[in-house]
């Protein structure tokens, strides 16, 4: 059988545009969520993810900063997000090790960037987020959810954020 999918492509023109998708996509995220964020250095995954902080209601977004040191970070707010960044990691396996699965809870929100490094550690469903540099200040970002729990968030999302800068809705 097939996964349920949907796909949304959004162009973002400014790093404030990218947050202002993360803030929307923060309002619509839910616990028990893992969002896999894919992307070139400097392609804004942090700066979704302050976004994604901000939508959460998390207090103080200019804390979230990449954790490529200390590999996770905790920001409690509406669910607790936690925000790890795989960079520096070898892969699956070693992100395995470290207790990456007991991150993810019923009340918890994982975001992970340079996720296509470590895709076996992540659920098969999921919300992939896709960052590709198109200028200097220009993205595209692409919004894949597989399962339904994914699916409703990026419904919410899209519902809420037709003024968004929205490049293509792929077919159903
Ligand atoms: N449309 C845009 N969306 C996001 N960031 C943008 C955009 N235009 C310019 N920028 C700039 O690009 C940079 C993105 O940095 P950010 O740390 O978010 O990238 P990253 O993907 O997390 O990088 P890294 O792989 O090093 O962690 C910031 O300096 C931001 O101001
Ligand atoms: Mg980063």
């Amino acid at each position: 059988m097939t996964q349920a999918r949907e796909r949304k492509t959004w162009e973002t023109t400014s790093a404030q545009a990218t947050f202002a998708l993360g803030e929307a996509l923060g309002r619509s995220l839910v616990g028990g969520l893992v969002v896999g964020l894919v992307g070139s250095l400097g392609a804004g995954k942090t700066q979704l993810v302050k976004g994604i902080a901000a939508g959460n209601a998390v207090d103080d977004v200019r804390k979230v900063t990449s954790p490529t040191f200390t590999l996770v970070h905790e920001y409690p707010g509406r669910f607790c997000l936690y925000h790890v960044d795989v960079y520096r990691l070898a892969g699956a396996a070693e992100l395995i090790a470290l207790g990456f699965d007991e991150l993810l809870q019923p009340d918890t929100v994982v975001v992970v960037e340079w996720a296509d490094r470590v895709h076996s550690a992540i659920p098969s469903e999921a919300l992939w987020v896709e960052l590709i540099p198109k200028g200097e200040t220009s993205r595209t970002v692409t919004l894949d959810a597989t399962g339904e729990a994914a699916i409703r968030c990026l419904d919410d999302l899209r519902a809420g954020q037709l003024h968004l800068n929205c490049l293509a809705e792929d077919p159903e």
